[in-house]
C-alpha cells in the first residue's frame, strides 16, 4: 500500500469526487481527517471508514476552522503527512461577479489552500517531512465563457504551489497540483441528471480519452503524489485530465484536408 500508516487531511470530502479521493487514501492505508462545511455528506464520507475516518465540519475560509482541523488531525492520530486540498466554490457570475463574490471564492479556493498549508508545516517538518497536493484545474490554463473567479483562482493555485514547494522543501515538503479534466462529480450527475453515458458523449470531443475520467482515476494520481513514490516530484502540475490539456482547437480533426476540400 502506498499510504500505509500515514494520516492525512482531505478538505472538501462531502461530495462524490472527495468522498473518492478519501476512499482510495484509506485504501492505500492512510488514516483521513474530512474537513467540510457540508455535516451530512462529510458524515455519510466516513460512516465506513471506522477508525481510519473522522469527519469535522469546518468552514476552510476561518483560520479559526483552520486551527480546528490540525489540532483535531493531531488529537487523533498525533502527526499529519499528507494535506489534500480539494474543497472548492464554484460561485462565479463571470464577467458579473462582484467584488464580495471574488473575495468569498479566492479565499475558499486559494487563500484557505496558503493557510493550511503554513497550519500543516511545522508539523510535517517534525515528523520527517510531508506532501501537500492542491487541486487545481484545466480551467487553470483557458478561458471558459461566462467563468472568471473560479478558473483565475484554480490558475493561482499552480503558482500557489510553486511558491509553497520552493520554500517549503527545506522542511522536505513536496507540494504538487493535479489538475483534472471532466470528471464524474456532484456537478455532472446533477447536470445530467445521473446520466454517465450523456456526460461522456459530450465530454468526448475534448477529451482525448472520449470521455470524462472517474474520480478515483484522478485519487489515483492524488495518492501517488501524496505517497513516498513521488519523492522527486515537487512544485508540478499533473494533467489528469483524459488529454483535455494536450489538444488544441483543431481538436481531433484532421484540418489540412478541410483546404483541399
Ligand atoms: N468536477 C470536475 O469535473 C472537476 C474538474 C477539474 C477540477 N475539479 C476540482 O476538483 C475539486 C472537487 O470538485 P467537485 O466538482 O467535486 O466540487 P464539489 O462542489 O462537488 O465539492 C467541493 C466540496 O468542497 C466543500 N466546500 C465548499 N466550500 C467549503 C468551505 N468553505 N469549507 C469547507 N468545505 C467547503 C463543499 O461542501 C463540497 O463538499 C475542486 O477543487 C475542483 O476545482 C473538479
Amino acid at each position: 500500500m502506498l499510504l500505509s500508516g500515514k494520516v492525512a487531511i482531505v478538505t472538501g470530502g462531502a461530495t462524490l469526487f472527495g468522498q473518492a479521493v478519501v476512499q482510495t487514501l484509506v485504501d492505500e492505508g492512510a488514516s483521513v481527517l474530512v474537513a467540510d462545511i457540508n455535516a451530512e455528506g462529510g458524515r455519510d464520507c466516513v460512516a465506513a471508514l471506522g477508525d481510519s475516518g473522522l469527519f469535522l465540519e469546518a468552514d476552510i475560509g476561518s483560520d479559526d476552522a483552520v486551527a480546528r482541523v490540525v489540532s483535531e488531525t493531531l488529537g487523533r492520530w498525533g502527526r499529519i503527512d499528507v494535506l489534500v486540498t480539494l474543497a472548492c466554490s464554484y460561485n462565479d457570475a463571470g464577467a458579473d461577479s462582484t467584488r464580495e463574490q471574488w473575495l468569498a471564492t479566492l479565499n475558499v479556493n486559494l487563500v484557505s489552500m496558503a493557510m493550511l498549508g503554513g497550519a500543516v508545516r511545522p508539523h510535517m517538518a517534525a515528523t520527517g517531512g510531508g506532501s501537500i497536493v492542491n487541486l487545481s484545474s484545466i480551467s487553470s490554463k483557458v478561458a471558459q465563457t461566462g467563468r472568471w473567479i473560479y478558473p483565475v483562482s484554480k490558475a493561482a493555485i499552480v503558482q500557489l504551489t510553486r511558491n509553497m514547494a520552493m520554500d517549503y522543501a527545506s522542511d522536505r515538503i513536496r507540494v504538487n497540483s493535479v489538475s483534472p479534466g471532466w470528471t464524474w462529480s456532484a456537478i455532472m450527475d446533477l447536470l445530467s441528471k445521473g446520466d454517465r453515458t450523456k456526460t461522456d458523449s459530450v465530454a468526448a470531443p475534448f477529451h482525448l480519452t472520449g470521455r470524462a475520467g472517474d474520480p478515483q482515476e484522478v485519487a489515483h494520481v492524488i495518492a501517488f503524489l501524496a505517497s513516498d513514490r513521488a519523492s522527486i516530484v515537487t512544485g508540478a502540475d499533473w494533467a489528469a485530465d483524459g488529454g483535455y490539456s494536450a489538444m488544441g482547437p483543431e481538436q481531433v480533426v484532421p484540418a489540412i484536408p478541410l483546404l483541399e476540400a
